[in-house]
């Protein structure tokens, strides 16, 4: 089954042709285009919905039809019935211009080429992005055999983290999903960019901050890890936005930890005042390592609970080696017969070959007629 995948959630415009077999097997990716507004974004520091929708619009049907030339299929987007079999849609959550332009785009392709049309949650999405060829899948040191192309087995615990969402999940089957917690304000992805900015660093900066902390001290400064003592599945990061906020304004005052000349990044707010090096390397090392102390923690002991065969990441956060490499530790140190599936670095971030995967794997057809986004939709 060939499937075309369409997502705009945020500031992509994303399109992805898919080949999917049978449910034991990983999909194969065509194609897999993506146009970022981002670059407008980076300007201020953040997404300004408007820009984002307004981009997009320009952008859907170059990338679709990008997507169509690239899959090889033989046809193209001016065709009537161009060789895919169904069109996956994402309908939420997200901002509401930006799910309009692709589910509207969506519903006009079905309705013209007279394909089945396929909703699909965003978040669901990010799970199912370890279902692409081929994600880092570490088994446990108790397996048997080595498979690289096996699927993610069930039970299966979900830690959605990106800069929209921090979510756990048990994935009992397809389709069947169950939200144990989430964040109760700020997303993991959305501390790292936040407290980037505090530093100077351009948006999005989880990507830079992880560099950064390969050069830095995490014991230089002890940041909150909130919430990592109770006994539930929820995060809170405002706090350590906040703490952070505190830490930096109080260095600033001393002379000697400012940058003689500061660097002019897009991404800073004006006036701030520039850290030396080794200190900004050291407080993104001491942020990470907050952060990830925490979801650890209770991805862990969600798995622990819920007895399961594995544990899935998605979204950008997942993106970065260290959780990765940190949960994978804590299996094994803790001996769980449980594999670890993180998807392929560029299938981390939102695209749209994840949006065709979880539509494969949750199929079920609506009309044209009666698709509309739900920007605050959220696990059923
Ligand atoms: O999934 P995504 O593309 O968009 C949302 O749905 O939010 O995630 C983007 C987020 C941003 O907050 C970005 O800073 C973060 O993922 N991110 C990272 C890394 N790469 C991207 N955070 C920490 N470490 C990384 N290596
Ligand atoms: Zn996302």
């Amino acid at each position: 089954m060939i499937i075309l995948g369409i997502e705009t959630s945020c500031d992509e415009t994303a399109a992805a042709i898919i080949r999917a077999t049978t449910k034991t097997k990983p999909v194969t990716v065509l194609s897999n285009i993506i146009s970022t507004s981002l670059e407008f974004h980076a300007q201020t520091g953040g997404i300004i919905p408007e820009v984002a929708a307004r981009e997009q619009l320009k952008f859907i049907i170059p990338v679709i039809d990008q997507a169509i030339n690239e899959a090889q299929l033989g046809s193209s987007i001016q065709d009537l019935r161009p060789g895919i079999d169904a069109i996956a849609v994402t309908y939420g959550p997200g901002l509401i211009g930006s799910l309009l332009v692709g589910v509207e785009t969506a519903k006009s392709l079905s309705y013209a080429w007279n394909k089945p049309l396929i909703p699909v949650n965003h978040l669901y999405g990010h799970l199912y992005a370890n279902w692409i060829e081929t994600p880092d899948y570490r088994l446990p040191t108790t397996a048997q055999t080595e498979n690289s192309t096996v699927v993610p087995l069930f039970p299966a615990i979900g830690l959605i983290i990106s800069g929209g969402h921090t979510d756990l999940v048990l994935m009992k089957d397809h389709g069947h999903i169950e939200w144990l917690g989430g964040t109760r304000d700020d997303a993991a992805g959305e501390a790292f960019d936040k407290i980037g900015r505090m530093l100077g660093l351009p948006y999005p900066s989880g990507h830079l901050m992880e560099q950064k902390a390969k050069h830095g001290d995490p014991k230089r400064f002890t940041f909150p890890r909130p919430m990592i003592g109770t006994n539930d599945f929820d995060f809170s990061f405002s706090g350590l936005k906040a703490a952070a906020s505190r830490e930096i304004t109080r260095l600033q005052g001393h002379s000697e930890l400012v940058s003689e000349s500061p660097k002019g990044n897009s991404g800073s707010p004006s006036g701030t005042t520039r850290l030396d090096d080794q200190t900004i390397n050291d407080i993104c090392a001491g942020i990470q390592e907050a952060i990830i102390r925490v979801v650890v923690k209770k991805t862990i002991r969600a798995a622990e609970k819920h007895q399961v065969k594995s544990i899935l990441l998605g979204g950008g956060v997942a993106a970065n080696q260290t959780l990765t490499d940190r949960i994978a530790f804590e299996i094994g140190n803790l001996k769980l017969d449980i594999a670890l599936s993180v998807p392929t670095k560029h299938l981390c971030t939102d695209n749209a070959a994840m949006i065709a995967t979880a539509g494969f794997y949750n199929y079920k057809e609506v009309s044209w007629k009666d698709l509309t986004p739900n920007p605050e939709l959220h696990f059923d």
